[in-house]
């Protein structure tokens, strides 16, 4: 299946610069909601050590693992430095009806 949209949360349930959990189907993912007012979607655990990234703290388009303090942009998943060396994968999300969905495979 390529093009499994999910619906995930009301858009309104995700503050301006902040991050929820989402598991689907087994798989945990992390959806934000940026200081423009976009959404965007990651897998929900850390590259490093499988901890929850919506445990984590968002701050312009990082999210800050609360583990090691290891950071990943969230909207290109691009891994920003040690401790955290594998990017993290992301997902498509658009926002309908003021619910937000999440691509997942
Ligand atoms: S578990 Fe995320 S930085 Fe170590």
């Amino acid at each position: 299946m390529s093009s499994n949209w999910v619906e995930a949360c009301a858009a309104s349930a995700i503050d301006e610069e902040d991050v929820i959990r989402f598991d689907h189907d087994g798989q945990t993912f992390a959806i934000y909601r940026s200081a423009e007012d976009e959404y965007f979607a990651t897998d929900g655990l850390c590259t490093h050590e499988q901890v929850h990234l919506a445990d984590g703290l968002v701050m312009d388009d990082i999210i800050e693992c609360p583990m090691h303090n290891g950071r990943f942009n969230y909207k290109t998943g691009e891994a920003k430095g040690a401790p955290v060396c594998v990017n993290l994968r992301t997902y498509p999300v658009k926002v309908e009806g003021g619910k937000v969905f999440v691509q997942v495979d």
